[in-house]
């Protein structure tokens, strides 16, 4: 197995993309303005972040790669998609930059882009429900992902926050919500499922769901420095745009460099939790403080 985080990224970047090119019906599949538009923000070069800590953590669990794990990285990271091509939309970030490329309703309209994240939502779900692992985990991966999507301190449910929150004062505790729902749950999520996928028990879980939760709170305030202190060429989106709308973002509410040690002390407190497992948890600690060095 690889040994250092570039080639451990770099490898479970490309099973996840061979199962999502199998995934996702081809260009030429009718309706195929939908099926252009669901691979242009699918394949426009996302790092796959998600898939990789997924199966890091099946890793951790289970000793080695479990057959099959590609097809829930792929679910989740259509899950993401989805959720960043929405997040795109002008009635919520209005943006024209992702993944470097033009985002999806500025080449496909709005009324495709919509339905294009529709579309890679119902399909994850589709993936979910025929994981080559035993019906009642499949049962449990699948009630975890659609919970953790959802507006109950999920997905949409920060999202909403993040948009009402536009101009408002921002306060530690608002923040803190925001960040855990809009991101930090998908993060969650993907962790505690590859655990599931590899066999994780109850403990398991309990363990790898607080390593998530760190993890994912991490991963969304280096987003928002990243916003403040990277340009738009190397963040393949569009940069300074937090300010610009006055999100409430952790370097709003405690500045750069703050952030910056928040981040990194997140992630040793989410590496205590996986002390049980020795070096077996090595790729899944390497993959999380990439979260955190990352520059784009
Ligand atoms: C960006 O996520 C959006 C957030 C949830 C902060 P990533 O930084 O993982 O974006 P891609 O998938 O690599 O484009
Ligand atoms: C996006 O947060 C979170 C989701 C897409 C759910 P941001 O709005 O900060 O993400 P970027 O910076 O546009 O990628
Ligand atoms: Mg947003
Ligand atoms: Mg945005
Ligand atoms: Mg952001």
């Amino acid at each position: 197995m690889a040994t250092d985080v570039k080639s451990l990224i770099q490898e479970g970047a490309e099973l996840t993309d061979r199962a999502l090119e199998e995934l996702i019906p081809s260009a030429e599949t009718v309706p195929s303005s939908i099926h252009g538009a669901m691979r242009h923000s699918m394949f426009a070069g996302g790092k796959r972040l998600r898939p990789v800590l997924a199966m890091q953590a099946a890793v951790t669990i289970a000793g080695k790669l479990p057959a099959g794990i590609a097809r829930l990285g792929a679910a989740l990271e259509m899950l993401h998609t989805y959720s960043l091509i929405h997040d795109d939309l002008p009635a919520l970030d209005n943006d024209d930059l992702r993944r470097g490329k033009p985002t999806c309703h500025v080449v496909f309209g709005e009324a495709i882009a919509i339905l294009a994240g529709d579309a890679l939502q119902t399909r994850a779900f589709e993936v979910l429900a025929g994981l080559d692992t035993p019906p009642a985990a499949a049962v449990q991966i699948i009630g975890l992902i659609a919970n953790a999507v959802g507006t109950v301190d999920g997905m949409i449910g920060g999202q909403v926050l993040d948009i009402e929150s536009e101009h408002l004062k921002p306060t530690p505790e608002l923040v803190e919500g925001i960040h855990r729902a809009k991101t930090g749950a998908l993060i969650r999520v993907s962790v505690v499922t590859g655990g599931i996928f590899g066999g994780a028990n109850a403990e398991d879980v309990t363990r790898l769901d607080l390593f998530g939760r760190k993890a994912g709170l991490a991963f969304q305030i280096v987003d928002d420095v990243l916003d403040m202190t990277v340009d738009s060429a190397q963040l393949g989106k569009t940069a300074g745009k937090d300010a610009a709308t006055e999100k409430a973002t952790w370097p709003a509410v405690y500045g750069i460099e703050q952030s910056q040690r928040d981040a990194a002390q997140l992630i040793d407190e989410a590496f205590a939790a996986l002390e049980p497992y020795g070096s077996r948890a090595d790729g899944l600690k390497a993959v999380a403080r990439y979260l955190v060095d990352r520059k784009n």
